[in-house]
C-alpha cells in the first residue's frame, strides 16, 4: 500500500470513493480547490498490489483524506481542518485512514505552522469517532446540533499538534 499526495488527475477517483463510502458529497469544484489552494495536505492510499490488466490501467486508490486549512480562523489561531476522509469497504481496519491522517496532521504542521486541526463526525460514526478519539487522540469539544443534512448532530473534534513540532 502506497499513501502519497493526493494529485488533480486524482480527483474523479476520489469523488467516486466519497460517493461510495459517506452521504457529505461534493461537486469537482470543491475537490479541485482543496487540491490547488492546499497541495500539500490531501493524500491518498492506493493498491499497488493489483495486478495491471491492460497497459492503460491504473492503480486503485482505496482511500484519501481531503484537507485544508482554515482561511480566517475565528479564534485567529492557524489551524486545520479535515474536510473529508474514507476508506473502501475492502481496504478497512488496515491502518490506512489512521497513516492518511498523520501524514495530513504532519504536512499542517510543517508548511503551514497549524496548532491544531478540527474536524466534525455524526454521533453515530463509532468506527470514525475510535479512529480519532481513540487512536489519534482528538477531544470532542462540543456537539453541534442538527450539523448534517438528515438532521443528525455532530461531535466537533480537535487535535492539538503542538506535540508534533
Ligand atoms: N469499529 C470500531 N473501531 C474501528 C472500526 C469499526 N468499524 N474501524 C476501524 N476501527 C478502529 C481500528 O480498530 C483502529 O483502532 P486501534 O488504533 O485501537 O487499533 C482505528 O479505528 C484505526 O483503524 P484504521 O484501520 O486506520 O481505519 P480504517 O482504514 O478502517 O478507516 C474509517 C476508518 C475511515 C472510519 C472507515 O471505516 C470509513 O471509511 N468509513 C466510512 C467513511 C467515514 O465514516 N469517514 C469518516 C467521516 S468523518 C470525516 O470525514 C471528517
Amino acid at each position: 500500500m502506497d499513501i502519497r499526495l493526493l494529485r488533480s488527475s486524482d480527483l474523479p477517483l476520489i469523488q467516486h470513493a466519497n460517493l461510495e463510502n459517506l452521504p457529505e458529497n461534493y461537486f469537482m469544484k470543491y475537490y479541485l480547490y482543496h487540491a490547488l489552494s492546499w497541495p500539500q495536505l490531501s493524500y491518498v492510499a492506493v493498491d499497488v498490489s493489483r495486478p495491471k490488466k491492460t497497459p492503460y490501467d491504473y492503480p486503485k486508490i482505496v482511500g484519501y483524506v481531503l484537507a485544508k486549512m482554515e482561511e480566517e480562523p475565528t479564534d485567529g489561531i492557524q489551524h486545520g481542518h479535515i474536510t473529508s476522509l474514507s476508506v473502501m469497504r475492502t481496504h478497512r481496519k488496515l491502518g490506512i485512514a489512521e497513516k492518511l491522517m498523520r501524514q495530513s496532521q504532519l504536512a499542517m504542521v510543517e508548511t503551514f505552522g497549524a496548532q491544531y486541526v478540527s474536524l466534525h463526525v455524526r454521533v453515530s460514526n463509532q468506527a470514525a469517532i475510535h479512529l480519532y478519539s481513540k487512536t489519534l487522540g482528538f477531544d470532542r469539544e462540543k456537539i453541534e446540533e442538527k450539523y448534517y443534512a438528515d438532521g443528525e448532530d455532530a461531535h466537533c473534534m480537535k487535535l492539538d499538534l503542538s506535540s508534533i513540532k
